[in-house]
Parts: C-alpha cells; structure tokens; sequence
C-alpha cells in the first residue's frame, strides 16, 4: 500500500511537470530567439549608423575605429559582421584573416534585400561555416539614399545552447519536484501505514478475546481516527453483549440449580416413603410436581429473556387501551378468587409504538405481581393516560409496597424482596426489556398512600 501511494504521487508529480515543462520549453526556445533577433536588430542599426560617414566618404577601408569596433563586437557577441557597400562589395568583415574583403556579396538574398532598403532577418545555412546560421541584414541609409548594408550573422547553436541551459535548470527542478514528493509520499504513507497497522493489531487483539482493547482515536488523519471510533464503538458493545451473556448464563444455571436440587431430594424422599409411607410420599410427588412446574416457568422467562435480548425486533403500532382491558378481562376470575377488585381507567383507545407481544406480557407481569400482594378487599387500578408524545400504563396497587431503592433493584434478573415468594424474579426483567426494545421506560414507584405504581411509557403512534 506504502509503495503504491508513493507511485501514485510520483506519478501524478511526473505529469503535471510534463503538462507544464514542454510547453514551457517551447516557449523558452521562442522568447530567446525573438530576444536575439531584436538584439542583434538594434546592433546592427548601430553599426549601420556608425559606418554611414565612412561610406559617404569613400573611407571605410582608412576607418580602423571602425575596424576596431567591428572586432570588439565579435568578441564581445560571438556574432560575424560583414559590411557591404552600395555595390554589395565587401568593405569591412569581422574576421580576423580578413579573407572575404573585396568579396561581392550580391548573389546573397538578404544583401540584395538590404540594398533594396529592407531589413531582413532569418536562418540560412551556410556552406562556408557548415552550420545553420541566424542572420539579421540591415541597409545603411543617408537620407534617402542606400550607402551599403550590415549583416550580422549569428550561429544557431548558441540560442540552442542558451535555451538548453535554461531547459537543464527546468529539469533540475522537475527532478528536486519529483524527489520531494517521494519524500513526502514516504513519510505520508508511512505514518498512514502505521496507524492501519495499529488498528489492525487491535482488530486481531479483540478477535483473539481480549475484549478490553481499544484503537488510539487520537492519532492519524480524520478518516482513520474516525475508523478508529467506530472499532472502539464496536469493541465497547462487543465486550457489554458478552459479558451480558455472561453474566445471564452464570446466573441462570446458578438459578437453576436450585429448584433442580429440591426436585431431586424431593423424588429421593418419595422413593423412602414409598413403601413405608404411600400418603407420605404421594405428598412429596405432588411438591416434586410444584417444583417442576416452578422449573418450567424459569426456563420459559429465561427462554424470553434471551429472545428479546437477542432479536432486533420489528416495533409494530398496537392499541395499548384495547389490549389492557383484553388482559383484565382475563384476570377478573383469578381478581375475584382472591378477593381483589381489579378495574381500568382510561381512554377507549390508545395507538402506541411496541414491540408485538410487549403489552401483553407486561401488563400480566404488573397484574401478576400486584395480585400476589394484594390483601384481601384491596383494589388494583389499572390506569391509561396520554400526555404529549407518551402514553403510559399505571398498575397500582394497595399492597406493601417496595422502598424506593427496591424498586430499582426489583428490575434485576432473580431478585425477589422476599425469597421464601412463590416466582422466579424474572418477570420485572422481562418487562424492563420488553417496555426497552419497544423505545419505551417500565418503572415501579411507592405510592405516598400506601401500595406500589407500576409503570411503562409508550411512544404514541402518529397518524
Ligand atoms: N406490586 C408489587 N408490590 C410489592 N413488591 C413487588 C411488586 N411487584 C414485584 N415486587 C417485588 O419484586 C420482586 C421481583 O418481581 P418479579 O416479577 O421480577 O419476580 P417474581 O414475581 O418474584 O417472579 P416471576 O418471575 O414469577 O414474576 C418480587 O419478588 C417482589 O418481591
Ligand atoms: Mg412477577
């Protein structure tokens, strides 16, 4: 991955020099011949300046500042001067051998232009030098007449030269270009790699069930720092699902133990008195019978527990005022039986958000537990009341109610205020988990007169 993010940045470097570099030297190339050209235009006129009184007077040959001038602007430009007179004859060179003096220069273009009163600049090879030459040609003027013509001539590869100078000094920087994004892409993608390899080892750490590892979410950039919350936000539920799954099956095979253990000793006296004693141990059966039963609806509510802990289950919208006076009216026989008035108060209908099921089983739940410490002649109040955004439901009862911490506490799997009760303290957490996966809060209060208010809130339904 490191190599390849350099590569990346290598290649991308390597491009945008490209798109910039070749054009840019093209256009070195032209700005330094245009900047040639010009000069060499200039000097020419100067030259053609100084030389119009020597060939007014016939006296360019006697002109040794002239001559002079002529040799000093050759060794300062590398540049060939050649000054021709009205009849394209040779009258002063730059040379040094001074061969080509008295040489007609006619049969050239450019003198024959010059001498026509034009200025003429361009390439041309010459077969002389054997090289390409730049060659700026200007007449000298007196008025309106042509006294002769200058020609400067320059070789070619000195503007190559010059360019490619300035070419290499590009490329200089093209190459420094290049060498820092390695660079950089080095210690970029190094720090990158690094961080990914830290919560990589934090994933196989977690996988290997050390449960308590967490990713560094301070260090590296915004995207793995925030990778880096969210494997924290998973190992945080992770470590909280299994230990929850812990702790219920700890609880739940300790719980089981129990009642298992009374059903054996149960059986065993049984099988003693079965001889001895038949009424005896038709006694025992019938409590071993209690005691199986008492075994049955454990497993069952831990059965519930685990599906709705489990379960991402689907809320669905259910009538919370029709299904509580479903459930009373099922309860009346068992109300009257102990000699308990349960009756409902509230609206006809109220459409809440749950679970499917949930209702039901709290309500039971709340009856069941307000039955089993009503005294004789109490009563139960079932209530339903809306209020803004909520519905909730109210079993109060008139029995001893619990303390203020009790209530809390009442919600944990197994507890039980008193242990010699009949039940398996399960039912208050099956309800805690019901009234939570329907979005809703179940909560047992003391009533100031007397009794216990147990509650659960439901997100109205909105139509
Ligand atoms: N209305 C109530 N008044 C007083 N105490 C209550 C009331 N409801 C529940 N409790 C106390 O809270 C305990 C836990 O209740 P929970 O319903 O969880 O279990 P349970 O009724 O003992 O057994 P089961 O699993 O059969 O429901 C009860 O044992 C009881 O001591
Ligand atoms: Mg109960």
């Amino acid at each position: 991955m490191k190599w390849r993010f350099i590569a990346a940045l290598m290649s991308v470097t390597l491009l945008v020099l490209l798109v910039q570099d070749i054009p840019l030297g093209f256009y070195l190339q032209q700005v330094e011949h245009e900047r040639i050209t010009t000069s060499l235009e200039r000097d020419a006129f100067v030259l053609a300046g100084r030389s119009e009184q020597a060939l007014e007077t016939d006296s360019v040959s006697d002109d040794g500042e002239l001559i002079a001038a002529v040799k000093k602007y050759r060794d300062a430009g590398g540049s060939r001067v050649v000054i021709v007179n009205d009849q394209g004859t040779a009258v002063v060179v730059s040379d040094d051998d001074q061969a080509d003096l008295g040489t007609s220069y006619l049969n050239r273009p450019e003198i024959a232009q010059a001498l026509n009163g034009q200025i003429s600049t361009g390439h041309r090879f010459s077969t002389t030098l054997n090289q390409e030459l730049l060659y700026v040609t200007v007449p000298i003027l007196s008025g309106s007449d042509i006294l002769g013509a200058v020609r400067l001539t320059y070789p070619d590869y000195i503007i190559a030269n010059r360019v490619n100078d300035q070419l290499r000094l590009l490329s200089i920087v093209a190459i420094m270009a290049l060498l820092l994004a390695a660079i950089v892409g080095y210690i970029v993608a190094g720090s990158i790699a690094k961080r990914i390899r830290a919560l990589q080892e934090a994933t196989e750490e977690l996988a290997a069930g050390n449960l308590r590892t967490r990713a560094d979410e301070d260090k590296g950039t915004r995207e793995i720092t925030s990778l880096a919350e969210s494997f924290n936000d998973m190992a945080e539920r992770l470590e909280l699902l299994i230990n929850q799954q812990r702790t219920f099956a700890a609880d739940a095979s300790h719980q089981l133990r129990t009642p298992l253990t009374a059903l054996r000793l149960r059986l065993e006296r049984a099988h003693e008195l079965l001889e001895s004693d038949p009424a005896g141990a038709a006694e025992r059966l019938a409590a071993a019978e209690a005691e199986a039963d008492r075994l049955s609806n454990l497993i069952e509510g831990l059965l519930l527990l685990s599906r709705t802990e489990a379960a991402n289950v689907q809320r669905v919208t259910v009538d919370l005022a029709v299904l509580t006076r479903d459930r009373i009216e099922q309860w009346q026989a068992l109300a009257a039986e102990s000699g308990v008035k349960l009756r409902y108060e509230g609206p006809v209908s109220a459409e809440v958000i749950a679970v499917p099921n949930a209702v039901e089983q709290i309500v039971d739940n709340y009856i069941d537990n307000a039955l089993s410490v009503s005294p004789l002649k109490s009563k139960i109040t079932v209530r339903v009341i809306t209020a803004g955004t909520l519905a909730s439901l109210h079993v109060l009862d008139q029995g001893p109610g619990l303390t203020p911490e009790e209530c809390t506490r009442a919600f944990d799997r197994f507890w039980r205020a008193n242990s010699d009760r009949h039940g398996s303290g399960l039912g208050l957490a099956i309800v805690a988990q019901l009234a939570r996966a329907s979005g809703g809060k179940a909560q047992l209060a003391p009533r100031p007169e007397g009794g216990l208010d147990a509650s659960v809130s439901f997100d109205l339904a909105r139509n």
